[in-house]
């Protein structure tokens, strides 16, 4: 049976061997014009993990997205398949809260993320990156991923919150570790090994930085967080370490997920990387449009907090509802000619989400940080090219490339 005659009714989306590389769009494509909410039964990994609803047009996101008070981020975890990793720490992380409690930390979190306080930091992650690049002199290839997107996204993530640029590798290991945690090469101990051991470390690691700005404050996010204030009370100890988490694991995993999946692109369409190389001032839209073709979240999840319907399909109470933006990326009501990869597209998109209460607090940071990368790494590698295969991170949830070889030049 081909893909294409396949019943959707017995598709069970997250199934390994359907993500060989990277999100099965074809199958997402169905699903659009077919089944656009999608119910998966059961997820063979985790049997005692119930199924989920997806929803793959753009304008169900939209709708899914805005409405926290049906659709909750606190009750059940903010992932399809949550694998054990604990529901309260979770909810800790104000990713995993409903308002009140969401906006009251979310509020303070976004005074240190102004676009103005974010264009602030331009000459510095400008200088970051260029360092970065200044390491691979005299080498005639690198990884793309690990070489260049993931020190620099390690390094502007560490400068923010204080983190010792020494610390920088062990950080994005850990982080790598737990998002990934489906993925045997960046997390060698399996979902459990990751909960009882990455997990605890980066705890104690947390902590350790906090005590250390209660005795000496700095200047850094990881001080404005234990010495803030909402309407005179200060954060709890555990909402600091995990704002911390939070913070450190978005900055470390999704720009140079972009990053490295838009590389591939321009390598793979050299028409598109010489409209770059031409243009420099079209790299904002190829910036855009890497987001939107590549999403480095697959999906991110609500849970029903009361019974409803959604485009015709009744969904119950409690059940899981599954947004993938690897989906309404490409939905063709909204775009003409959606897998094609378009420099001169910039396109609105979700790779932040589709607005309401979670819109990624990032969005102003990873723009100039992409912005800065393919820059700065056009400028230097004009005749960059493939160089061995691509792969892809083993997971429905990061949608990643972990290895992009390339010769420089
Ligand atoms: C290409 C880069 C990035 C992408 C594609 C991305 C994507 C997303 C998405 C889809 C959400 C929404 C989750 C939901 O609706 O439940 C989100 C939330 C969030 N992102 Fe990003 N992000 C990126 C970069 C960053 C960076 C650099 C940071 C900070 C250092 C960051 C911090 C956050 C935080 C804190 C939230 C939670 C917001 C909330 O719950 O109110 N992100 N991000």
């Amino acid at each position: 049976m081909t893909m294409a005659d396949e019943n959707l009714d017995d598709v069970l989306l997250i199934e390994r061997e359907r993500w060989p590389d990277g999100p099965p769009h074809e199958l997402f494509r169905r699903m659009r014009s077919e089944c656009p909410v999608h119910w998966t039964s059961r997820v063979p990994e985790f049997p005692e993990s119930a199924g989920f609803w997806s929803i793959t047009t753009a304008d169900d996101v939209y709708t899914v997205s805005r409405d926290w008070r049906t659709y909750s981020s606190e009750r059940g975890g903010i992932v399809a398949v949550t694998a054990g990793f604990p529901l309260e720490l979770m909810r800790a992380m104000f990713i995993g809260m409903d308002p009140p409690k969401h906006d009251r930390i979310k509020a303070l979190f976004q005074a240190g993320f102004t676009p103005k306080r974010i264009a602030g930091h331009e000459a510095e992650i400008r200088r970051i990156v260029v360092d970065v690049l200044d390491r691979l002199e005299g080498h005639e290839s690198c990884d793309l991923v690990v070489d260049v997107g993931q020190a620099a996204v390690s390094r502007v993530i560490g400068s923010f919150m204080g983190i010792p640029p020494e610390d920088d590798a062990i950080w994005a290991e850990m982080m790598n570790a737990t998002l990934g945690a489906s993925d045997p090469d960046l997390n060698p101990d399996g979902v459990q090994g990751a909960i009882e051991k990455t997990v605890p470390e980066i705890f104690e690691r947390c902590s350790k930085m906090i005590a250390e700005r209660r005795e000496n404050p700095t200047d850094d996010l990881t001080s404005v967080l234990v010495h803030a204030e909402i309407n005179g009370e200060k954060l709890e100890e555990h909402e600091i370490v995990m704002g911390f988490f939070l913070l450190v694991a978005a900055g470390n995993d999704s720009t140079k997920a972009t990053y490295a999946s838009g590389m591939r692109a321009l390598l793979e369409n050299p028409d598109q990387l010489q409209l770059l190389l031409d243009d420099p001032s079209l790299i904002p839209s190829a910036v855009e449009e890497s987001l939107r073709m590549f999403p480095a979240f697959a999906h991110f999840r609500r849970t029903a907090a009361c019974d409803t319907e959604l485009n015709g399909q009744e969904i119950k109470e409690g059940e899981k509802v599954v947004m993938w933006y690897v989906s309404s990326n490409r939905d063709a009501t909204r775009y003409e000619d959606p897998d094609r990869f378009d420099v001169t597209r910039n396109p609105e998109h979700q790779a932040f989400g589709a607005g309401g209460r979670h819109f990624c607090l990032g969005t102003a940071l990873a723009r100039l940080e992409l912005k800065i990368l393919f820059d700065e790494t056009l400028a230097r590698y004009p005749e960059m090219r493939l160089d061995g295969r691509p792969e892809f991170v083993e997971s429905a949830f990061l949608n990643q490339l972990k290895t992009l070889p390339v010769r420089l030049g």
